[in-house]
């Protein structure tokens, strides 16, 4: 695998990358065992949005990240568990140990008759078995579909529909800061309109708490272990056999479930882990992301897994039991390479600087961010408070469906701007272009940001919808793959992200859609039509801002807004609290019927002076209204 050195080292590798991209990712794909070699490096039309990568080769991922490293290794740390109460014990599981609890799981699952392409809901708080969950998944080709533990029931339900999962797994409930979240209860919800495919409920005992039991669909995760052999052969994949299935948001309708496939995405989890963060034997890896998302399966899973380092699981949140906690966690377990978000360290920031003076942080050799743009004053406070003002900070770019980080400054081999993502990595070929699509060649310039050239974890597709995939990710501009994101380029070549320029708004690193929102809310009795916005919030990011119009009039503001934020979280989950809202008697739409955010999203931000042309709307007259509205809340 490519290792770099310098920024000359990287200089003339992504030069080669760009000249010979076959032979570049056939040098990457080779420090992997595959049981048959491919055929063909890549396969690919952005106009139909087809792309494959090393075709007709045969491997299994787990062979790589787990059986490779117990035989040179067994003893070595795998993963390290911390626990959500810190008084609880630490859990830790050797490569052996780990590769044997995959096994014994695996072969649960065969017993309940899960077979290779079944797909299969995870559902699980952050605990070790929510990876073995996964690991087992893929040991056996079945296709993990991993739905983050705060979804609603009816968010969890659209996602079974859309899967057709056989398998749930689940836990009783979460341990998470000051309470214990019913999980269980929520999957028997989501279950309840009868969804016949869904033979089996797995659950796991985490917290002890009491559950309803279907003895015809329940088992326990325990008893199923129990007496299961620790050898479980690893099933052949294809490298286009698919891997996992992660729902994301778009800018409408439903969540869609992005598709990544065995090989590429393989390939590339692990390069852009070695390479952005450059990790060597002894190294502990410490990604906080929830594996829900796609950081978690990337970087807190796959990457380090395939590279063989220790990689560390978190139950809790940074808050508890105080805001110094994170960094009680890097202090305990030696932590090497630290990786989190923006709203994190905002969130930190704000608790006040004594929280990171209780832990001893000399262990330290890489920090990073994701998930968001990150603000200056954020980027200053993490690389002086936390890097100490030395050890590289990692600001990294990427998304759901690029599988894995696509721009980041590289630890120590390139340089490091704030708030800038930095350089493509070595095989990323981004573009900006202007809202026609042609591109914009010089330097010193903002655009939108797409990719040109394939890369091995590409997204293949959205599951069960090919239009779709082709319609959001390859249509705005032929040929591309557009990122739904604008970004500005130094003189130097350095990205920095702006952030998303179609509907989808990013709410602490989480992202959500308008359109998603406006239906959830749009689902109360009394609610004709809403338009959501974003606007700047000091630590998500990016708050919430829903106007709403009601049928009937609205006696108790304060009230209707608790019913419509019951609704948000009942549709989707707690992450779509709404932050403010305003009850409208109209909003402001185009003569075609098209709502104008624009306005809106600058009402939102308080930025009344710079509202644009209102005169083409059909009802100009109403954002007199929102307007003043504005200025007496
Ligand atoms: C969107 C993707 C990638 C894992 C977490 C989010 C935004 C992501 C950065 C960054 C500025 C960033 C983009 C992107 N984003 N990383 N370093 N700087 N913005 O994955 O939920 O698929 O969201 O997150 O807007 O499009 P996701």
């Amino acid at each position: 695998m490519l290792r770099l050195h310098n920024f000359e080292e990287y200089q003339k590798a992504y030069q080669y990358s760009i000249d010979h991209p076959e032979s570049f990712w056939i040098e990457q794909a080779e420090s992997f065992r595959w049981s048959a070699r491919w055929n063909k490096v890549v396969e690919w039309d952005f106009y139909s949005a087809h792309t494959r990568w090393f075709l007709q080769g045969k491997t299994n991922i787990t062979i790589n990240c787990l059986d490779r490293h117990a035989e040179i290794h067994p003893e070595k740390t795998a993963l390290i568990w911390e626990p959500n109460d810190p008084s609880k014990d630490v859990r830790k599981y050797s490569y052996q140990e780990l590769l044997d609890e995959v096994s014994r799981f695996a072969n649960a699952l065969k017993q309940l008759n899960v077979a290779k392409g079944d797909r299969v809901l995870i559902y699980m708080p952050m605990v070790p078995e929510l990876t073995i969950a996964v690991l087992a998944c893929a040991r056996i080709g079945a296709v993990h579909s991993v739905v983050f533990a705060g979804f609603s029931a009816t968010s969890l339900h659209d996602r079974l529909i859309d899967s057709a999962a056989k398998v749930v797994i689940c836990a009783d409930a979460n341990d998470r800061g000051p309470k214990l979240i019913p999980v269980k209860a929520v999957v028997d919800e989501a279950l309840s309109q009868g969804l016949e495919f869904v033979k089996q409920v797995i659950v796991y005992n985490n917290c002890d708490l009491s559950v309803t039991w279907n003895h015809e669909r329940d088992y326990w995760w325990h008893e199923l272990v129990k007496g299961q052999s620790t050898l479980c052969a690893a099933e052949e994949m294809d490298s286009e056999d698919l891997l996992f299935i992660l729902y994301t948001s778009g800018s409408t309708g439903k969540p869609k479930g992005v598709v990544h496939t065995c090989g590429g995405y393989m390939v590339y989890a692990m390069y852009s882990f070695q390479l952005v963060f450059q990790p060597s034997e002894d190294d502990i890896h410490w990604c906080t992301a929830d594996i829900g998302w796609i950081t978690g399966h990337s970087y807190i899973i796959y990457g380090p897994l395939l590279s063989g380092v220790t990689t560390l699981m978190f139950e809790g949140v940074p808050t508890y039991p105080d805001p110094s906690r994170f960094w009680q966690v890097i202090e305990k377990h030696n932590v090497t390479i630290f990786y989190t978000a923006p709203t994190a360290i905002r969130a930190l920031m704000a608790a006040g600087d004594h929280y990171t003076e209780q832990a001893d942080l000399t262990s330290l050799r890489v920090i990073g961010s994701v998930g968001e743009p990150i603000n200056s004053e954020a980027w200053q406070w993490y690389h002086e408070k936390i890097g100490k003002g030395k050890i590289p900070l990692v600001d990294t770019w990427w998304q759901t469906e690029t599988g894995g980080i696509l721009i980041s400054p590289l630890a120590g081999v390139t340089d490091q701007k704030p708030c800038y993502a930095s350089y493509p990595l070595p095989g990323i070929q981004p573009i900006l272009v202007d809202s026609a699509g042609t591109e914009i060649t010089e330097n010193g310039v903002e655009g939108l940001l797409c990719i040109k050239y394939p890369w091995p974890s590409i997204i293949r597709t959205t599951y069960g919808d090919h239009e779709r995939c082709r319609q959001t990710y390859f249509s705005s501009f032929p040929g591309l793959y557009f990122t739904g994101d604008g970004a500005r380029r130094d003189p130097e070549g350095r990205y920095r992200i702006i952030g998303r320029v179609d509907d989808v708004i990013n709410v602490s690193g989480h992202r959500l859609g308008t359109g998603e929102l406006e239906n959830a809310i749009n689902e109360h009795p009394n609610v004709v039509e809403s338009a959501v916005v974003g606007f700047p919030h000091n630590i998500k990011g990016q708050g919430i801002y829903a106007y709403v119009i009601p049928m009937q009039n609205v006696d108790d503001p304060n009230q209707f807004f608790k019913e419509i934020n019951t609704q948000l979280v009942k549709s989707i989950g707690g992450i779509a609290h709404a932050d403010k809202f305003m009850v409208v008697t109209g909003l402001p739409k185009t003569r075609s019927g098209k709502i104008m955010r624009r306005i809106l999203r600058k009402v939102a931000e308080g930025d009344l002076l710079n509202l644009g042309d209102t005169s083409t709307l059909l009802n100009p007259e109403i954002v007199d209204e929102i307007i003043s509205k504005y200025n007496r809340q």
